[in-house]
């Protein structure tokens, strides 16, 4: 074996980020630890903790040959040349900077286990997404050891997206690694540059100094949902002007200097990234100073919130200013497509809302509805979980299309519109459904930023 590579934390970073390191590199080892026991547990058993497409071949392809799951935080610490940090990094809750600084104490409990136990020289990577100078913060507390060893802090963040992770992973547009800028940090910089060489073109593998590297990671997640949250403002003008947000988001995207991506109108966007690292770049543009410009960013998470809140006033207008007692069907519960992943997703926030005004809610998720349980446990009101499609609909009033999940274009609506309340409604919060043809079965339809297809206003 080459070397030993560690990474903590087994969570959606971790686990398919190292799992595809060990698949490249065989002759490194390859170790994933967690403090989580049942985490550790379901990466070694058949059925991932977490759901993405291609994620079980490259497992089953490296696990017990140089890719090893373990809660052994501090025997892991001892053997690894290489340690990936990848663990959470919230958003603060209390104290400074509550409700929007990056609550680091995931981080710093890990830096202060590696000074414990480390007993030779380490390199140590930021993996989990930090504001900018926190390496300084993290080279401080691992070179206060009293035995003499060097640890060198490099930043490589994670620019994966859940629902593609392992196809971001295997092709990655660009790997960032940033260190210091001495001998010793280009030397640990050199050493995670060859990991990477095992699978990306040289010309992928990007090199900048320590702070750049941190701050762009922010930056590129606030640059995504900044154009998220102006298509959606734009969504909103549309229904005024009769204008159609689908032909101007595709007149855009034709500027080369803008392109396609990302330009699709939603009921906003969720994740536990974008949210938490625009408001940790909110909070600091204002610890240094810098109110205009934080502001500027925060707007991007208010039209979120105002484009989440617009999706449940049409939904409570449209079916006659009430939806007390009606029953819904929520399809798509995930913040995105082709993952079980539900943090920050628009659907507690708008199941939250749809049941303070008493709705009766039937959600449907093909991946994600033991999340969404979760998410739900403490909320009070009548909703239910539905593996099947056809049995949400039975008998509701209205289907809200909260996710992208492509299968529910293929469902049968026929079938969907005659089990269900006359008038039926269909709320498609995603853009993703023929709305010509569910009109002409009898739905009345409720695109975003499009003229409404309805039997009912003319
Ligand atoms: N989820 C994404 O799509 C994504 C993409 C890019 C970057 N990131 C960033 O990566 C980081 C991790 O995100 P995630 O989604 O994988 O989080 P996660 O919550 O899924 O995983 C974090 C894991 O770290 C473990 N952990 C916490 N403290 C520990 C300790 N002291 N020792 C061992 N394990 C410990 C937790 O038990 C948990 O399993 C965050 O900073 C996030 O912003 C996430």
């Amino acid at each position: 074996m080459n070397k030993t590579i560690l990474c903590i934390g087994a969570g959606y970073v971790g686990g398919p980020t190292m799992a595809v390191i060990a698949d490249n590199c065989p002759d490194y080892k390859v170790i994933v630890v967690d403090i989580n026991a049942d985490r550790i547990a379901a990466w070694q058993s058949d059925k991932l903790p977490i759901y993405e497409p291609g994620l079980d071949e490259v497992v089953k392809r490296a696990r017990g040959r140089n890719l090893f799951f373990s809660t052994d935080v501090f025997g892991g610490i001892k053997e690894a040349d290489i340690i990936f940090v990848s663990v959470h990094t919230p958003t603060k809750t209390f104290g400074a900077g509550a409700g929007k600084a990056a609550n680091l104490q995931y981080w710093e409990k890990t830096a202060r286990d590696i000074v414990e136990h480390a007993d030779r020289d380490k390199i140590v990577i930021e993996k989990s997404t930090l504001p900018v100078r926190t390496a300084e913060a993290m080279h401080r507390i691992l070179q206060s050891n009293d035995k003499g060893l060097n640890f060198e802090v490099i930043s490589n963040p994670e620019f994966m997206a859940e629902g593609t992770a392992v196809d971001d992973l295997q092709n990655p547009d660009r790997v960032l690694i940033g260190a210091m800028e001495t001998s010793s940090g280009q030397k640990a910089l050199q050493a995670i540059v060859d990991i990477y060489k095992n699978w990306v073109p040289e010309e992928k593998i990007k090199t900048t100094n320590v702070w750049s590297s941190e701050l762009s990671k922010l930056v590129s997640n606030a640059m995504l949902a900044q154009r998220i949250s102006s298509v959606n403002s734009i969504s909103a003008l549309c229904e005024k002007t009769d204008a159609n947000i689908v032909e101007v988001s595709g007149a855009m995207g034709l500027d080369s200097r803008i392109g396609p991506k990302f330009l699709n109108a939603s009921v906003g966007f969720g994740g536990s990234c974008f949210k938490k690292d625009i408001l940790n770049l909110v909070y600091l543009c204002e610890f240094y100073g810098l109110p205009e410009v934080a502001s500027y960013w925060e707007q991007v998470v208010l039209m979120n919130e105002y484009q989440e809140r617009r999706f449940v006033q049409k939904i409570v207008d449209r079916m006659f200013n009430t939806v007390a007692g009606k029953k819904i069907a929520l399809f798509g519960f995930a913040f995105k497509a082709n993952t079980g992943d539900t943090r920050e997703s628009p659907a507690i926030y708008i199941s939250k809302l749809l049941l303070e005004e008493q709705g009766q809610l039937a959600i449907h998720d093909p991946e994600a509805l033991d999340n969404a349980a979760i998410d739900l446990k403490d909320v009070e009101g009548d909703y239910t979980f539905e593996e099947d499609p056809y049995e949400a609909a039975k008998g509701a009033h209205a289907i809200a299309i909260l996710t992208e999940w492509k299968h529910f274009c293929d469902l049968d609506f026929e079938r969907l519109y005659h089990s269900m309340q006359k008038p039926a409604f269909i709320f498609d919060g995603r853009n993703i459904l023929d709305h010509k043809r569910l009109h002409k079965i009898g739905f009345n339809v409720y695109p975003l930023g499009q003229k409404a297809l309805s039997h009912l206003e003319k």
